[in-house]
């Protein structure tokens, strides 16, 4: 039995896939010599390829210099250069930056803030989170409390606060709903776009525009939470420039250091960051981790930035994107596969037959189908997606369709998508 205590797992009679012992670009390399196409950018962190020459420099470079030091009250060059690099590419008056840990802790913040700059502008009746039916923001309470309730959250249900959920991508309901109850809300958080680990679904743009003005109307904070969705993921830098929107607070992690380090920030505009501005301490953001600002994630961000101009990221998310989408017929054409769709360089679709939803097994069998030919990737329950690093070659997207596009035919053929346990 493993000590290490794995993630999202079912650890009785569970045996890793593998053994990493090196990982470069996209692909991993394992002990018994094995080498998988990352397809899922390992849990969509890995943007420009493992272990990339220039953020391995960067990292040990600041790491000489100098590593942790305390953001409260100290100021150091690679949070200044991060953060002047995030608000030249973010969306309009997104200009203040604050950093945390991970996704969790960059949504925790951005509701934090939400709730106290309502209470600053003496909007003391506000009570209510809305956010999306099905959507994902994190395990830490705060973060589930605003996420669906689902298998990951049946045994904490008791300890989350309330939240109303609205249906996904739906205007007229959001709409209808501001229009009643918006004078109660604090502030709607969304996956702009894409609802990532409610199995890729994705939204569209104009749906988005017109819930984002609905929920402004009613004087609702807007959190765009672009944790999965932000570093060009959707195909532009942030899903919420597609809806011409400009969010009041935006939370970022996964990509941010290109799939190096753990970090999380959350970016709100002047008007939000003012309020805070007070003569009594407590009118601040009392809030901080540890590794706030970390200078070694910080330098890896700044260096990942960089990438976007010397090796033209989003036109390689782009590229990417066209390749996967010329596959789609194909997989369409597959009995047992509906709703195909592609955002950005992710490309997903769904096994039908079985019960739907995380728990469905279908998945199972065109991983394993998968595994062998040299691909990874991690199956929503009945939700194929991919989501690779966006070093890969032409030559590689292609492999890595025809590998998934062959496993997909092959499991549904010898109709093993349906009737496994969920503990298989
Ligand atoms: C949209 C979104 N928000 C927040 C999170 C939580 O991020 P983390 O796992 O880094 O805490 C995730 C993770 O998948 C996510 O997809």
């Amino acid at each position: 039995m493993t000590a290490i205590w794995h993630p999202f797992t079912q650890l009785k009679g569970f045996a890793p896939i593998g053994r990493v012992v090196r990982a470069s670009g996209a692909h991993l390399h394992l002990s018994d010599g094995r080498v998988l196409l990352d397809g899922i950018a390992s849990w969509w962190v890995n943007l420009h390829g493992h272990s990339h020459p220039a953020l391995v420099k960067a990292i040990s470079e600041q790491a000489a210099a100098f590593d942790q030091v305390i953001l409260a009250d100290f100021t150091h060059q690679p949070a200044e250069d991060l953060t002047a690099g995030l608000v030249k590419v973010l969306p309009g008056s997104l200009d203040h930056v604050f950093y945390s840990d991970d996704g969790s802790t960059s949504v925790e913040v951005a509701l934090k803030m939400a709730w106290q700059a309502q209470g600053i502008l003496g909007e003391t009746k506000r009570h209510r989170f809305v956010a999306f039916e099905g959507g994902y923001h994190g395990d830490t309470l705060g973060a589930m409390s605003v996420g669906a309730r689902d298998v990951f959250t049946a045994p904490f249900d008791n300890l989350l606060r309330e939240a109303t959920f609205l249906p996904w991508d739906d205007p007229e309901a959001a709409e209808a709903f501001f229009a009643e109850h918006g004078h109660e809300v604090v502030a709607m958080i969304v996956e702009p776009l894409m609802q990532g680990a409610n199995g890729m679904q994705v939204g569209s743009p104009d749906n988005l525009r017109r819930i984002f003005e609905a929920a402004k109307k009613a004087g609702a904070f807007f959190i765009a939470d672009e944790v999965a969705t932000g570093f060009g993921r959707t195909g532009t830098m942030w899903a919420v420039e597609q809806a011409g929107i400009v969010p009041d607070l935006l939370c970022m992690s996964k990509a941010i250091t290109g799939g190096t380090l753990a970090m999380g920030a959350t970016a709100c505009t002047s008007e939000l960051f003012d309020l805070f501005l007070g003569d009594r301490k407590q009118d601040g953001f009392l809030h901080g981790h540890s590794y706030t600002g970390n200078p070694i994630c910080c330098a890896a961000a700044v260096a990942s930035l960089k990438l976007y101009e010397t090796e033209g990221t989003l036109d390689r998310i782009g590229a990417i994107g066209e390749i996967m989408a010329s596959y789609a017929d194909r997989f369409a054409a597959l009995p047992g596969v509906a709703d195909v769709r592609r955002l950005g360089a992710m490309f997903a679709f769904d096994l039908t037959g079985g019960p739907g939803g995380y728990l469905d097994p279908a998945g199972k069998r065109v991983q394993a189908l998968c595994l062998e030919q040299g691909l990874y990737i991690r199956p929503l329950g009945n939700v194929i997606y991919l989501m690779p690093p966006v070093c890969l070659t032409d030559d590689e997207c292609h492999d890595m369709m025809q590998v998934l596009l062959r496993s997909t035919e092959t499991a549904l053929l010898t109709r093993d998508v349906s009737g496994m346990s969920p503990a298989t």
